[in-house]
């Protein structure tokens, strides 16, 4: 299967909002597919832009979208917790603005790769298919403590109790292997009603814990307030409330910052319509003294 195109969320947003013309060079930390950085680079002709993800795949792909802007673009295999040590490799010790678009893309979603309930393909769900801890390892080695800590507090799945027991007493008939397996001794354990396909705060919260997302987003928040330029923008594109709490606080607490998004920039009905995918998206920004 090919996995489908990535639409980008916010985008008019991120360039009236976050970005100003008087910027020189801007961090895409989550470049993906190349969806905002190439609207950027169009937007704003003076701009460079250092793109960066953890997804070999999502980069080839940046690569090709991003090729007419030739060497306005500098991008680089990486994880974004380590941003100073990447950039300063580069050369780069400061910038003008910054976007995080935190999730996961389409490429990623509908690529086999276990992120999605239906895929019969191995339990993975790694965005950096080089690291070692993959959904697998989580889903058939932590014991019930572990997995109920994970699925309550990174999928606030208030059945984390069932599901984890039903995980555990599972794997006494051999391994969970595929993200469809799973799926369905969850739909299992909880039923099926409401919209949300019942898997969904746990797929989450096993993604979170694989990629150790929460400790990433910290750490790369952490560097970009320290390198980023007075009067330089932060903005962090996040789809979850543990994510963007996170932001919000950390935004909250640096007396060096100025939050510019008293509330979040949420899309507007006609992009939920177009992209229902964007339904949960929320922008922050805020700008250095
Ligand atoms: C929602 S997508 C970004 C889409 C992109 N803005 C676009 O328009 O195509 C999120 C991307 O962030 C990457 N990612 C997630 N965590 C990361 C991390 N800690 N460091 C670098 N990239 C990361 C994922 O691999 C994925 O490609």
């Amino acid at each position: 299967m090919i996995a489908l195109a990535h639409t980008p969320v916010l985008v008019r947003e991120v360039i009236e909002q976050l970005i100003s013309e008087k910027f020189r060079i801007f961090i895409d930390a989550t470049v993906g597919g190349g969806g905002h950085a190439f609207s950027i680079l169009k937007h704003y002709e003076n701009i460079k832009i250092f793109g960066l993800d953890v997804d070999g795949f999502a980069l080839d792909i940046a690569k090709k979208t991003l090729e007419p802007f030739g060497e306005r673009v500098l991008l680089k295999k990486g994880n974004f917790r380590n941003l100073k040590r990447l950039l300063n490799e580069e050369g780069v010790y400061t910038f003008d603005g910054i976007l995080f678009d935190l999730g996961v893309s389409m490429y990623q979603l509908t690529g086999k790769r276990g992120f999605s309930f239906n895929d019969d393909t191995d339990l993975d769900m790694r965005m950096d298919i080089t690291q070692n801890k993959t959904a697998l390892d989580v889903v058939n080695n932590y014991d019930f403590k572990a997995l109920k800590k994970i699925i309550r507090d990174y999928g606030e799945e208030y059945r984390a109790d069932a599901i984890a027991r039903a995980i555990i007493n599972r794997r006494k008939k051999g391994d969970i292997r595929t993200a469809l397996e799973l799926a369905d001794l969850i739909v299992r354990v909880k039923g099926k009603k409401g919209r949300l396909h019942p898997a969904t705060k746990t797929f989450q919260a096993i993604r979170i814990e694989v990629n150790n997302e929460l400790e990433n987003l910290t750490k790369g928040l952490k560097d970009a307030i320290d390198m980023c330029a007075t009067k330089g923008r932060i903005g962090v594109i996040s789809f979850h409330s543990l994510e963007d709490r996170i932001v919000k606080n950390m935004f909250r607490s640096d007396e060096r910052l100025n939050v510019i998004t008293k509330k979040p920039i949420v899309p507007t009905k006609e992009e939920i319509d177009q992209n229902p995918a964007s339904r949960s998206a929320k922008l922050r920004i805020a700008e250095k003294k």
